[in-house]
């Protein structure tokens, strides 16, 4: 008989045999940096996550570097919005300050920056508006001023997240005539129109004041669409492909490992660690075994680098 239970026995051949391993090096983790002072927010949908001011955000960021995660990824929370998201490409604004203040005290953190308008734009929407719907091409020159902005304070890497069409050509030419054909962008290719980022848009203040994403964001029914899209990242030049959000979507994640010779990303986003607090707040769960099991599937699936609010519980738990 085959047995397949002799490379069970212990927990030294099953380490032997584990094809799938969790590592810092997968991790980057989100901060939430809002314009003003003296700011250390809890985020009640999203315990043990906060929104921070520059000038507290010193805690945070030798706790990150500490425990050895390669990478941020910035969201800004500005001071004031606009109906285009205008401070998203002012050389003084929020994420720009930060990312001069990241790569001067901690020059080896990886500054990847978040590329959208939906948290500076009046009406929350990624772009801007034209009949109530968002004008895809007129969005994409604002795009270009955004990405160059972030590109001149000192960005490591670009991650557009607005789904509009035409994004990473634009980005990549606009990098390129301005002397930063070596800084890469991280394509949030396969972003689904989803429920899973309700605490994310509580957090930064991000929510549509009408209507929904579903104009550009992806429906979640589709897959073969997701390769569509994934394809043309692909030929504009993006050099990571990511797909948002994870837990529900790891046949996509699958599919693009399998399809594309590029690192794939994934989001494991807002919804899915609050369910998981929340469960695990209640007892109702095993919290840490959950986050870890959760974690290594996107693994399994292909991912090579996760995005996860967990960056650091899970580095904490590796280096025991
Ligand atoms: C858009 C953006 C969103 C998230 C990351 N970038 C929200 C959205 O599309 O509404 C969600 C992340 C999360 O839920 O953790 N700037």
């Amino acid at each position: 008989m085959y047995r397949t239970r002799r490379l069970r026995k212990s927990e030294n051949i099953r380490r032997l045999v584990r094809e799938t391993k969790l590592s810092v090096d997968d991790l980057i983790y989100p901060l939430f940096i809002e314009e003003g002072e003296n700011i250390e927010n809890d985020i009640v949908s999203m315990p043990g996550i906060k929104r921070f001011s520059l000038d507290r955000i010193s805690k945070e960021l030798d706790e990150v570097t500490a425990l050895n995660i390669p990478a941020v990824l910035l969201f800004g929370i500005p001071s004031k919005k606009d109906d285009e998201g205008t401070e998203t490409w002012n050389d003084q604004g929020i994420i720009q300050k930060a990312i001069r203040f990241i790569k001067k005290h901690y020059p080896s953190l990886y500054v990847i920056t978040d590329v959208c308008f939906c948290e500076y734009t009046s009406h929350g929407h990624c772009g801007i508006l034209h009949h109530n719907d968002v004008d895809n091409d007129a969005t994409l020159v604002n795009i270009a001023k955004q990405s160059i902005s972030h590109a001149k304070a000192g960005a490591d890497m670009i991650a557009p997240s607005g789904m509009m069409d035409g994004t990473i050509a634009m980005i990549r030419e606009a990098l390129d005539n301005t002397g930063f054909s070596n800084l890469p962008i991280m394509a949030y290719s396969v972003k689904y129109a989803s429920a899973f980022y309700g605490p994310f848009r509580d957090a930064a203040d991000s929510a549509p004041s009408f209507g929904d994403r579903k104009t550009y964001q992806m429906d979640a029914a589709n897959r073969d669409e997701a390769l569509r899209k994934a394809t043309f990242d692909d030929a504009e030049g993006a050099d990571i492909l990511m797909v948002k959000p994870a837990l529900s979507y790891l046949d996509i994640i699958r599919d693009l490992k399998n399809n594309f010779d590029r690192p794939i990303a994934c989001y494991n986003v807002s919804g899915e660690y609050a369910m998981i607090k929340a469960a695990g707040q209640q007892g109702w769960i095993d919290e840490e075994k959950v986050m870890m099991e959760s974690l290594l599937s996107m693994k399994r699936a292909g991912a090579n680098i996760i995005i996860t609010y967990f960056a650091k519980e899970v580095a904490k738990l590796l280096s025991k």
